[in-house]
């Protein structure tokens, strides 16, 4: 199986085909991901509410981040794996950056890293590039913005905003990143954006004119419920689903029909005559 490499993620905007991409954050989900054609896999920091359970994304720890990208990477064979740069991983500076990238790459064996914002962090994304690591970019609506921001809001709705957002894509294009994630702004704005820049837009709440999409895994297979964010559909309810499966074990297992012979080892009937005077004997 042939590793996608950052050229054939930009080839995908040239062929003008949308494509769609997704997190992932052990191996059961990666396994399940890698026999489908999906170019690139996530292991994005929204693990820390869907995998650890905190209530944003600022809590998770780059150790949190690496146990997770080392399953996923176990798991997948063509996918570019993207892990994603931990709040305070790259903020504080150039130095930290590059190194929190690196070890996203040489101990949680991805292939490229995400890290959130426009010319504020510049710098950063281009050191980590010049160290020879792939950046994606994402702008708009950033998650990791939610304390300062003071919860999660549409980005780019007025013209002012809107050109920061425009000129912030510029920016991380002419620095180098390999693809855009464009999240939680109007399509309207998606749209000038992926007709302007030459490397593939990957939307999340951003409309149909990205060159692709990327949604989180537990939403578009509703692990955590049907109550998913606007900007996704739960496709099936799957926590519905291994509820269902459980609740039948454990009826099996109180109704006694679980386990049976097909699950169980008989011992050889000398052996257990013999063990029972043993046991007799003792
Ligand atoms: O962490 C994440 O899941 C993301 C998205 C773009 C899906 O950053």
């Amino acid at each position: 199986m042939k590793k996608n490499n950052i050229l054939d993620i930009q080839k995908l905007k040239n062929l003008n085909t949308p494509f769609a991409t997704l997190t992932a954050y052990d191996f059961p989900s990666a396994k399940i991901i890698n026999e489908l054609n999906i170019p690139i896999v996530l292991v994005g920091d929204s693990a820390s509410m869907v995998v650890y359970g905190y209530k944003d994304t600022t809590p998770i720890q780059m150790d949190e981040m690496l146990l997770i990208t080392k399953a996923v990477a176990r798991g997948i064979g063509a996918a570019l794996l993207v892990g994603d740069m931990p709040f305070m991983s790259y903020q504080p500076s150039v130095e930290v950056a590059v190194q929190n990238a690196g070890r996203l790459i040489k101990e949680g064996l991805m292939d490229a890293v995400k890290l959130e914002g426009g010319t504020e962090y510049i710098d950063q994304v281009s050191a980590i590039i010049t160290a020879g690591i792939p950046v994606m970019g994402h702008i708009g609506l950033k998650p990791q913005s939610v304390l300062i921001e003071s919860g999660y809001k549409i980005q780019g709705k007025t013209s002012d905003s809107a050109l920061k957002i425009y000129q912030d894509a510029l920016a991380l294009a002419d620095a180098g990143v390999f693809a855009l994630v464009l999240e939680g702004i109007p399509e309207e704005l998606a749209q000038i954006i992926t007709q302007k820049i030459k490397i593939p837009t990957i939307g999340i709440g951003a409309g149909k004119f990205c060159d692709g999409q990327i949604q989180v895994l537990h939403d578009i297979i509703g692990l955590l419920g049907e109550n998913v964010p606007k900007h996704a559909n739960a496709y099936i309810n799957s926590q519905k689903i291994i509820q269902d499966g459980i609740s039948q074990y454990q009826s099996d297992v109180e109704n006694n029909t679980f386990p049976n012979s097909n699950h169980s080892t008989k011992m050889d009937a000398q052996e257990l005559t013999e063990l029972k005077n043993k046991i007799e004997n003792l």
